[in-house]
């Protein structure tokens, strides 16, 4: 399986800061091999980072969709508008979500469905906040989050995750886990969906590690083998460091 990067902008760049990043990337394109790229932005810029990338290697997601197809929800976007922008992703229960805006593992669950309904491949984020780590909790939180995402997915559904490992308290803090934490996260992960799926179906799914990736460490993570990628937050938000990022990976995975 090959690597998988993907810059995950939050709440960061105007269709214009869109653009001058889209257009700066794609020309390191050929540099990045067979390593899949896939660009993040918010809402508001889909449509502009979409027009510059399409007919590159490089893909598009989301951050987030609603988990109903249309109704009357104020604000809300969902799955069939995003696939209508040329969406080939989106981000499902990322820490903030779950954190910051209280989103339960029942409700990313539901939006996990939403997007394999609207033919989108979900991003699903798993990890524990420190207070679970120092409780030694780390491994039973990743395998509720998991299940509870999981639950009545068939194999062929479970083909289309990516899943990224992101420790709470990795998220946006300089903080990066142990490289040999993460190893140990990934794999019990790629366990519990060898449990659920089967090895064929656990081994054509993803999984990425997140929280203070940068160019300097990404190496470290993506040279275990139970590691294909990464989520990258910050150091995904200027086009020059954020392109050397994934060189860095492509040639620890070479080396
Ligand atoms: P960070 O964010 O790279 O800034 O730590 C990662 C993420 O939230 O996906």
């Amino acid at each position: 399986m090959g690597l998988i990067i993907v810059a995950n902008w939050k709440m960061h760049k105007t269709t214009g800061e869109t653009a001058d990043f889209c257009r700066s990337i794609l020309k390191d394109e050929k540099q990045f091999g067979e390593v899949e790229v896939l660009i993040c932005p918010p809402y508001t810029s889909l449509t502009t980072a979409s027009g510059i990338l399409n007919g590159s290697t490089l893909n598009l997601g989301a951050q987030d969709l609603h988990w109903k197809q249309e109704g009357a929800f104020t604000g809300e976007i969902s799955g069939s508008m995003l696939r209508d922008l040329g969406v080939e992703y989106v981000i499902v229960g990322h820490s903030e979500r779950r954190h910051v805006m209280g989103e339960a593992n029942a409700r990313i669950r539901d939006k996990v469905k939403a997007a394999l309904e609207s033919g989108l491949k979900p991003i699903l984020c798993v990890g524990e906040t420190e207070a679970e780590r120092e409780a030694g909790s780390t491994n039973s939180v990743i395998k509720e989050q998991l299940l509870a995402a999981l639950e009545g997915l068939g194999t062929g559904e479970m083909k289309s995750l990516v899943i990224a490992y992101e420790p709470v308290w990795a998220i946006g803090t300089g903080k990066a886990a142990q490289p040999a934490d993460a190893d140990s996260a990934c794999s019990f992960i790629r366990q519990v969906l060898q449990d659920e799926g089967g090895s064929e179906t656990a081994g054509k799914i993803p999984i990425q590690y997140g929280g203070s990736v940068k160019e300097g460490n990404i190496g470290s993570f993506v040279e275990f083998d139970s590691i294909q990628g990464a989520l990258v937050g910050g150091a995904s938000l200027q086009a020059d460091s954020f392109s050397a990022l994934i060189q860095a990976a492509r040639k620890a995975v070479q080396s």
